[in-house]
């Protein structure tokens, strides 16, 4: 797609905006790297992988958990979606669900769980680990959906787009994560907030309780699938809870740190 570099409106500026900010995002989060040593990464990234690839790649390089984390959730969030479509083809879910279910596509799904966290490229290395935010740091945690759609804008499917958008909705509408507890940024519920972004909203929250971070204390996987399926209605859409319940028993999650 070509863009210019106007600033101004007309019909690139959203593209335009979106890519400014993602060199700027790269770039940042690279910072703290030997120039030389940036400039080589940059150039081999250049080479070797996409613009997909080098914005995700200056994630990682940001943080190794977010590395993981990303990775995790992907794999749990396509699991789910198996879990789901097995569902409408046995006609245990039907109507206007099964509908969304058969229209959602894998690569649309991977791509938005694979990015999810794009806007957590704004944080510092000191609030990825520290789970004790203060009360900036606190508004900054909520912004990062919208950040992440902002720096996806113009390079990702415009549905992977919507994924990073809204995965901290709350299906109920009413949990306790954010200052208005509600859900954030749009204060979605139900059936408004995309399929994807409710099947992400489960496996991330699962990944991240389940990775070992070291800022969480240890806890046992059906622990956490239960705290998972007691928020059924409230955090999470029912429907995914079920399918997820089912695919958790085939996942593999890979630990943060090695364990
Ligand atoms: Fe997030």
């Amino acid at each position: 797609m070509a863009q210019g570099h106007r600033k101004n409106s007309g019909p690139n500026h959203h593209t335009t905006h979106g890519a400014d900010k993602r060199e700027t995002a790269i770039k940042k989060a690279l910072a703290k790297l030997p120039a030389g040593e940036r400039e080589k990464i940059l150039s081999e990234l250049d080479k070797t992988v996409g613009k997909k690839m080098r914005l995700f790649k200056a994630l990682c390089l940001k943080h190794p958990s977010l590395e993981i984390h990303s990775h995790n959730v992907a794999s749990l969030s396509l699991l789910i979606l198996k879990k789901l479509k097995e569902k409408v083809e046995n006609r245990k879910i039907i109507g206007t669900p099964a509908l969304e279910i058969s229209s959602l596509t894998t690569g649309v799904l991977r791509e938005g769980a694979m990015f999810h966290d794009i806007g957590k490229i704004h944080f510092s290395r000191k609030m990825l680990e520290n789970p004790l935010l203060n009360v900036h740091q606190e508004g900054m945690r909520h912004k990062h959906p919208e950040r992440g759609a902002v720096l996806s804008r113009g390079l990702l499917e415009k549905d992977s787009e919507i994924i990073i958008r809204s995965h901290h909705e709350n299906h109920g509408g009413d949990h306790l994560e954010s200052p208005t507890g509600k859900g954030y940024p749009g204060n979605l519920s139900g059936e408004k907030i995309p399929l994807g972004a409710r099947i992400v909203r489960v496996a991330d929250s699962y990944c991240a309780m389940a990775e070992g971070r070291t800022n969480k204390r240890e806890r046992s996987q059906r622990d956490i699938v239960k705290e998972i399926s007691s928020l059924k209605n409230k955090s999470y859409d029912p429907l995914i809870v079920e399918a997820f319940e089912e695919a958790v028993k085939e996942f593999n999650i890979r630990k943060i740190n090695g364990k």
